[in-house]
C-alpha cells in the first residue's frame, strides 16, 4: 500500500470539510484518506432509504437515474463556515448518488468553494461532474475520479495527492 505518510504540502492553510456518501465503503475510503492528508473535518451523508441488498441496489439505480431526491439523516456539520468543501459520491446509474443530490441541493448557497470526487466502475465521470457543478452554481477548484478497482487494490493515494496540489495551488490564488 502506498504511504500516506509522504505529503509535505501546507494544507493547514484553510478550514476545510470532506463530505461523502458511500453504499459499499470504497468513496468512504477514499473521504477518509483526503481527510487524513489535510487533516481537516470530514461528514459521512446518510440516506434514510435502505438501499442494501438486490432491491437497495435496484431503488439507489432508479432514484438516480430519474434524478430523485431521498431524505438524508440530520448533518453534524455546518458547510457554511468552511472555506473549501470537498463533496465525493459514487457513480449511480451514470448520475450522482441520490444522498449526495439531495445534500447538494439543500447547501449549494452554503459553499464558498467546492471540489468533486467520485468512485465508480469506469463510467465517464464529467457528466456526473457537471451535474455537481450546476446544482452547486460554482466551478470545482479540483476534480478527482477512482475506479473501484484502484481503491480496491489500494491503488488511489497518487491521485489523491495529486488532487489535493491541485486544490492548494488554486486555493494559493
Ligand atoms: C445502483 C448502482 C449503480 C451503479 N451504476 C454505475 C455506473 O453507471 N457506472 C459505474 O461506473 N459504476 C456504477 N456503479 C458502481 C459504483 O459507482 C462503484 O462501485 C462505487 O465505487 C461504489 O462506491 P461506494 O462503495 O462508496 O458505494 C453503480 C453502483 C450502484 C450501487
Amino acid at each position: 500500500m502506498e504511504s500516506k505518510k509522504k505529503w509535505k504540502g501546507s494544507y493547514k492553510m484553510e478550514k476545510i470539510l470532506v463530505v461523502f456518501y458511500s453504499r459499499s465503503g470504497r468513496t468512504k475510503k477514499v473521504a477518509k484518506a483526503i481527510s487524513e492528508i489535510l487533516k481537516c473535518d470530514i461528514e459521512e451523508i446518510f440516506d434514510t432509504k435502505d438501499r442494501r441488498g438486490v432491491s437497495g441496489f435496484l431503488s439507489a439505480g432508479n432514484d438516480a437515474v430519474n434524478r430523485r431526491f431521498t431524505t438524508i439523516k440530520e448533518l453534524k456539520k455546518n458547510p457554511s463556515i468552511y472555506d473549501l468543501v470537498i463533496i465525493g459520491t459514487p457513480i449511480w446509474a451514470g448520475n450522482i448518488s441520490a444522498p449526495i443530490r439531495t445534500y447538494l441541493s439543500l447547501h449549494k448557497e452554503d459553499f464558498k468553494n467546492v471540489a468533486f470526487f467520485c468512485t465508480c466502475l469506469g463510467s465517464d465521470a464529467k457528466k456526473v461532474f457537471t451535474d455537481m457543478e450546476d446544482i452547486c452554481q460554482k466551478p470545482p477548484l479540483a476534480l478527482l475520479e477512482l475506479t473501484s478497482r484502484e481503491v480496491n487494490r489500494d491503488q488511489y493515494l497518487q491521485k489523491v495527492k495529486e488532487f489535493i496540489k491541485n486544490l492548494e495551488e488554486k486555493l494559493k490564488k
